[in-house]
């Protein structure tokens, strides 16, 4: 893990109950904003090739596009089926207008 913070977003690209693909190093993230916090996990489903960035927000939780399949978003942890494996969750700041992520 880098001790480095990476700028990956503005602040207001990430609206209450959105969510964000975006990118940091080599790896394809997806941000999500809830009760006005900044989160960020894998883009990519566990299960299959789905980015969860087109997924549905509901409550504390991204539903997987492809097969309704669940996550808890603050600690990527699969809790909906057919998701079994957890997602890699990222720290995440807000500094000024820019969320930075630590990879
Ligand atoms: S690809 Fe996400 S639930 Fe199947």
């Amino acid at each position: 893990m880098s001790d480095e913070w990476i700028p990956v977003a503005r602040v207001d690209e990430v609206p209450e109950g959105g969510t964000l693909q975006t990118f940091c190093e080599q790896e394809v993230l997806c941000l999500y904003r809830l009760q006005g916090r900044v989160y960020a996990t894998q883009d990519t489903c566990t299960h299959g090739a789905a980015s969860l960035s087109e997924g549905y927000v509901d409550g504390d939780q991204i539903e997987c596009p492809f097969h309704q399949g669940l996550f808890h978003i603050p600690t990527g942890k699969a809790t909906g089926a057919p998701c079994t494996v957890d997602l890699k969750v990222y720290q995440v700041k807000e500094q000024g207008d820019e969320i930075l992520v630590k990879p």
